[in-house]
Protein backbone atom coordinates (compact mmCIF):
# COMPACT_ATOMS: atom_id res chain seq x y z
CA UNK A 1 0.00 0.00 0.00
CA UNK A 2 1.41 3.42 -0.66
CA UNK A 3 1.83 6.23 1.41
CA UNK A 4 -1.04 8.51 0.23
CA UNK A 5 -3.42 5.50 1.09
CA UNK A 6 -2.03 4.62 4.72
CA UNK A 7 -2.42 7.93 5.38
CA UNK A 8 -6.25 8.56 3.82
CA UNK A 9 -6.94 5.14 5.30
CA UNK A 10 -5.38 6.68 8.95
CA UNK A 11 -3.33 3.74 9.04
CA UNK A 12 -0.14 5.89 9.31
CA UNK A 13 0.17 9.64 10.47
CA UNK A 14 1.79 12.41 8.72
CA UNK A 15 3.84 14.52 11.21
CA UNK A 16 4.80 18.18 10.66
CA UNK A 17 8.19 19.07 12.59
CA UNK A 18 8.23 22.48 13.91
CA UNK A 19 4.98 24.32 14.79
CA UNK A 20 5.48 27.93 13.78
CA UNK A 21 4.36 30.33 11.25
CA UNK A 22 4.34 28.01 8.36
CA UNK A 23 4.60 24.73 10.18
CA UNK A 24 1.00 25.29 12.38
CA UNK A 25 -1.05 26.14 9.02
CA UNK A 26 -0.23 23.17 7.18
CA UNK A 27 -0.40 20.79 10.00
CA UNK A 28 -3.76 22.43 10.59
CA UNK A 29 -4.99 21.86 6.65
CA UNK A 30 -3.58 18.50 6.60
CA UNK A 31 -5.79 17.55 9.65
CA UNK A 32 -8.70 17.98 7.83
CA UNK A 33 -7.59 14.96 5.56
CA UNK A 34 -5.37 13.05 7.66
CA UNK A 35 -4.20 12.04 11.06
CA UNK A 36 -1.85 14.61 12.35
CA UNK A 37 1.44 14.61 14.40
CA UNK A 38 2.24 18.34 15.14
CA UNK A 39 5.94 17.97 16.89
CA UNK A 40 7.73 20.82 18.10
CA UNK A 41 11.07 21.00 20.80
CA UNK A 42 9.59 24.15 22.44
CA UNK A 43 7.11 22.76 25.27
CA UNK A 44 5.81 25.84 25.81
CA UNK A 45 4.58 26.44 22.26
CA UNK A 46 2.94 22.89 22.75
CA UNK A 47 0.82 23.58 25.88
CA UNK A 48 -0.50 26.98 24.15
CA UNK A 49 -1.08 24.45 21.11
CA UNK A 50 -3.03 22.26 23.34
CA UNK A 51 -4.68 25.07 25.63
CA UNK A 52 -6.08 26.23 22.52
CA UNK A 53 -4.12 29.22 21.63
CA UNK A 54 -2.41 30.50 18.59
CA UNK A 55 0.55 32.57 19.71
CA UNK A 56 1.58 33.17 16.06
CA UNK A 57 -2.20 34.30 14.54
CA UNK A 58 -1.43 32.61 11.57
CA UNK A 59 -4.30 30.50 12.40
CA UNK A 60 -6.53 32.33 14.87
CA UNK A 61 -7.16 30.60 18.65
CA UNK A 62 -10.51 30.10 17.36
CA UNK A 63 -9.51 28.08 14.15
CA UNK A 64 -7.29 25.96 16.20
CA UNK A 65 -9.77 25.17 18.48
CA UNK A 66 -11.33 23.36 15.52
CA UNK A 67 -8.36 21.68 14.77
CA UNK A 68 -8.62 17.61 15.72
CA UNK A 69 -4.27 17.01 15.85
CA UNK A 70 -1.83 15.47 18.04
CA UNK A 71 0.69 17.96 19.66
CA UNK A 72 3.58 16.63 21.18
CA UNK A 73 7.57 17.60 21.97
CA UNK A 74 7.77 13.33 22.55
CA UNK A 75 9.42 12.74 19.59
CA UNK A 76 9.01 9.03 20.20
CA UNK A 77 5.77 10.04 18.76
CA UNK A 78 7.14 10.51 15.31
CA UNK A 79 7.53 6.63 14.86
CA UNK A 80 3.68 6.52 14.14
CA UNK A 81 4.23 8.74 10.82
CA UNK A 82 5.13 7.79 6.95
CA UNK A 83 5.16 11.18 5.73
CA UNK A 84 7.00 13.89 7.62
CA UNK A 85 7.30 17.58 6.89
CA UNK A 86 10.07 19.43 8.31
CA UNK A 87 9.40 23.57 8.79
CA UNK A 88 11.88 24.11 11.48
CA UNK A 89 13.16 28.22 11.17
CA UNK A 90 16.27 28.97 9.46
CA UNK A 91 18.15 32.01 10.52
CA UNK A 92 21.04 33.76 9.27
CA UNK A 93 24.29 33.97 11.32
CA UNK A 94 25.52 37.64 12.51
CA UNK A 95 28.20 37.19 9.79
CA UNK A 96 25.22 36.45 7.35
CA UNK A 97 25.28 32.97 6.89
CA UNK A 98 22.71 30.63 6.70
CA UNK A 99 21.89 28.71 10.39
CA UNK A 100 21.49 25.29 9.94
CA UNK A 101 21.37 23.79 13.30
CA UNK A 102 17.78 23.70 13.65
CA UNK A 103 17.28 21.72 10.52
CA UNK A 104 20.15 19.80 11.33
CA UNK A 105 18.47 19.13 14.20
CA UNK A 106 15.10 18.04 12.87
CA UNK A 107 16.86 15.68 10.80
CA UNK A 108 18.37 14.50 13.87
CA UNK A 109 15.19 13.97 15.43
CA UNK A 110 13.51 12.62 12.57
CA UNK A 111 16.11 10.12 11.41
CA UNK A 112 16.57 8.34 14.75
CA UNK A 113 12.30 7.77 14.60
CA UNK A 114 12.37 7.26 10.87
CA UNK A 115 10.25 4.21 9.68
CA UNK A 116 11.28 1.85 6.60
CA UNK A 117 9.17 3.26 3.73
CA UNK A 118 8.83 6.81 4.87
CA UNK A 119 8.96 10.14 3.07
CA UNK A 120 10.44 13.43 4.14
CA UNK A 121 9.93 16.61 2.75
CA UNK A 122 11.77 19.66 3.58
CA UNK A 123 9.60 22.56 3.28
CA UNK A 124 12.30 25.09 5.25
CA UNK A 125 14.25 27.35 3.39
CA UNK A 126 17.17 26.94 2.29
CA UNK A 127 19.88 26.95 -0.52
CA UNK A 128 20.54 24.24 -2.65
CA UNK A 129 22.31 21.24 -1.93
CA UNK A 130 21.21 21.60 1.90
CA UNK A 131 18.65 18.40 1.46
CA UNK A 132 21.13 16.19 -0.37
CA UNK A 133 24.40 16.95 0.76
CA UNK A 134 23.62 17.66 4.57
CA UNK A 135 20.31 16.64 5.95
CA UNK A 136 19.81 13.27 3.76
CA UNK A 137 23.30 11.86 5.27
CA UNK A 138 21.71 12.87 8.78
CA UNK A 139 18.34 10.86 8.05
CA UNK A 140 21.02 8.03 7.17
CA UNK A 141 23.00 8.14 9.74
CA UNK A 142 20.46 8.46 12.28
CA UNK A 143 17.90 5.59 10.95
CA UNK A 144 20.36 3.76 9.52
CA UNK A 145 18.49 3.47 6.28
CA UNK A 146 19.41 4.00 2.97
CA UNK A 147 17.91 6.72 1.42
CA UNK A 148 16.09 5.64 -2.45
CA UNK A 149 16.03 2.26 -0.68
CA UNK A 150 14.28 2.51 2.16
CA UNK A 151 12.91 5.56 2.49
CA UNK A 152 12.70 8.68 -0.25
CA UNK A 153 13.33 12.88 0.45
CA UNK A 154 11.60 15.52 -1.00
CA UNK A 155 12.03 19.27 -1.49
CA UNK A 156 8.72 22.09 -0.97
CA UNK A 157 9.42 25.15 -0.23
CA UNK A 158 6.69 27.44 1.91
CA UNK A 159 6.19 30.48 -0.05
CA UNK A 160 3.41 32.07 2.71
CA UNK A 161 3.72 35.22 3.26
CA UNK A 162 2.71 35.64 6.79
CA UNK A 163 -0.31 38.44 7.78
CA UNK A 164 -1.62 38.25 3.93
CA UNK A 165 -4.98 37.42 4.13
CA UNK A 166 -5.53 37.37 0.50
CA UNK A 167 -2.82 34.62 -0.55
CA UNK A 168 -3.66 32.29 1.91
CA UNK A 169 -2.01 28.52 1.87
CA UNK A 170 -4.90 26.80 0.33
CA UNK A 171 -4.68 29.40 -3.10
CA UNK A 172 -0.56 29.74 -3.61
CA UNK A 173 0.90 27.98 -6.49
CA UNK A 174 3.18 25.12 -4.42
CA UNK A 175 6.23 23.96 -5.68
CA UNK A 176 7.05 20.03 -5.05
CA UNK A 177 10.15 18.45 -5.86
CA UNK A 178 10.80 14.51 -5.58
CA UNK A 179 13.86 12.11 -6.31
CA UNK A 180 12.25 10.80 -9.25
CA UNK A 181 8.91 11.46 -11.43
CA UNK A 182 7.57 7.72 -10.16
CA UNK A 183 7.64 9.68 -6.61
CA UNK A 184 5.70 12.77 -8.32
CA UNK A 185 3.32 11.22 -10.77
CA UNK A 186 2.55 7.82 -10.71
CA UNK A 187 -0.57 7.21 -8.73
CA UNK A 188 0.42 3.96 -7.71
CA UNK A 189 4.20 4.82 -6.98
CA UNK A 190 4.24 3.66 -3.34
CA UNK A 191 5.88 7.32 -2.68
CA UNK A 192 3.51 9.68 -4.32
CA UNK A 193 4.13 13.02 -2.64
CA UNK A 194 2.61 15.17 -5.61
CA UNK A 195 -0.55 13.42 -4.29
CA UNK A 196 -0.48 14.28 -0.72
CA UNK A 197 0.24 17.82 -1.53
CA UNK A 198 -2.61 18.43 -3.53
CA UNK A 199 -4.94 17.49 -1.01
CA UNK A 200 -4.46 20.58 0.62
CA UNK A 201 -3.08 23.12 -1.47
CA UNK A 202 -5.15 24.48 -4.99
CA UNK A 203 -1.95 24.11 -7.41
CA UNK A 204 1.42 22.93 -7.28
CA UNK A 205 3.87 23.43 -9.44
CA UNK A 206 6.51 20.08 -10.15
CA UNK A 207 9.68 19.68 -10.41
CA UNK A 208 10.54 16.01 -10.71
CA UNK A 209 14.37 16.41 -9.45
CA UNK A 210 15.15 18.69 -7.14
CA UNK A 211 18.42 20.27 -8.65
CA UNK A 212 16.74 21.82 -11.78
CA UNK A 213 14.19 20.20 -14.24
CA UNK A 214 11.26 22.73 -14.30
CA UNK A 215 7.86 21.64 -15.35
CA UNK A 216 6.68 24.25 -17.11
CA UNK A 217 3.00 23.97 -18.75
CA UNK A 218 1.30 25.19 -15.25
CA UNK A 219 0.50 28.01 -17.17
CA UNK A 220 -2.13 26.30 -19.31
CA UNK A 221 -3.45 24.85 -16.34
CA UNK A 222 -3.39 27.93 -13.76
CA UNK A 223 -6.79 28.27 -12.38
CA UNK A 224 -7.71 24.47 -12.39
CA UNK A 225 -7.64 21.73 -9.96
CA UNK A 226 -5.64 19.07 -12.46
CA UNK A 227 -4.97 15.17 -12.17
CA UNK A 228 -1.45 14.29 -13.21
CA UNK A 229 -3.28 12.65 -16.00
CA UNK A 230 -5.12 16.24 -16.82
CA UNK A 231 -1.30 17.67 -16.70
CA UNK A 232 -0.16 14.86 -19.05
CA UNK A 233 -3.17 15.26 -21.57
CA UNK A 234 -2.50 19.40 -21.33
CA UNK A 235 1.37 19.11 -21.95
CA UNK A 236 0.85 16.63 -25.17
CA UNK A 237 -2.28 19.16 -26.97
CA UNK A 238 0.53 21.87 -25.88
CA UNK A 239 3.41 20.18 -27.77
CA UNK A 240 0.97 19.02 -30.43
CA UNK A 241 -0.05 22.69 -31.13
CA UNK A 242 3.51 24.13 -31.01
CA UNK A 243 3.91 21.10 -34.05
CA UNK A 244 1.23 22.39 -35.93
N1 LIG B 1 7.26 32.70 8.31
C1 LIG B 1 7.46 33.06 7.04
O1 LIG B 1 7.16 34.18 6.59
C2 LIG B 1 8.00 32.12 6.06
C3 LIG B 1 7.61 32.20 4.73
C4 LIG B 1 8.14 31.32 3.83
C5 LIG B 1 9.08 30.40 4.27
N2 LIG B 1 9.46 30.36 5.59
C6 LIG B 1 10.43 29.37 6.02
O2 LIG B 1 9.77 28.35 6.73
C7 LIG B 1 10.62 27.85 7.76
C8 LIG B 1 9.90 27.92 9.09
O3 LIG B 1 9.65 29.30 9.37
P1 LIG B 1 8.66 29.77 10.51
O4 LIG B 1 8.43 31.22 10.27
O5 LIG B 1 7.49 28.87 10.58
O6 LIG B 1 9.56 29.58 11.81
P2 LIG B 1 9.08 29.69 13.33
O7 LIG B 1 10.26 30.15 14.10
O8 LIG B 1 7.79 30.45 13.42
O9 LIG B 1 8.72 28.19 13.72
C9 LIG B 1 9.62 27.16 13.69
C10 LIG B 1 9.32 26.18 14.81
O10 LIG B 1 10.26 25.12 14.73
C11 LIG B 1 10.59 24.72 16.06
N3 LIG B 1 11.85 24.01 16.02
C12 LIG B 1 13.12 24.49 15.98
N4 LIG B 1 14.01 23.48 15.93
C13 LIG B 1 13.28 22.33 15.96
C14 LIG B 1 13.62 20.95 15.94
N5 LIG B 1 14.89 20.55 15.86
N6 LIG B 1 12.62 20.03 16.00
C15 LIG B 1 11.34 20.44 16.08
N7 LIG B 1 10.95 21.73 16.10
C16 LIG B 1 11.92 22.66 16.04
C17 LIG B 1 10.60 26.02 16.86
O11 LIG B 1 10.40 25.77 18.23
C18 LIG B 1 9.44 26.79 16.21
O12 LIG B 1 8.23 26.57 16.90
C19 LIG B 1 11.89 28.68 7.70
O13 LIG B 1 12.85 28.01 6.93
C20 LIG B 1 11.46 29.94 6.99
O14 LIG B 1 12.53 30.53 6.29
C21 LIG B 1 8.92 31.19 6.49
Amino acid sequence: MGVLDMLRQREKSLAVVGLGYVGLPLAAAYARHFDVIGFDVNKAKINKYLAGEDPTEELGSEALRQVSMEYTSDEKELEKAAFVVIAVPTPVNGDKTPDLKPVKGAAEVVGRHLQPGSIVVFESTVYPGVTEDICLPILEKESGLVCGRDFKIGYSPERINPGDKVHRLANIRKIVSGMSMAQLFLRRSSTWIYGVWFCVYYEAVLLWQMPVAWFTFWKSTWGTRMTPADLAEAAKKKRKKAKA
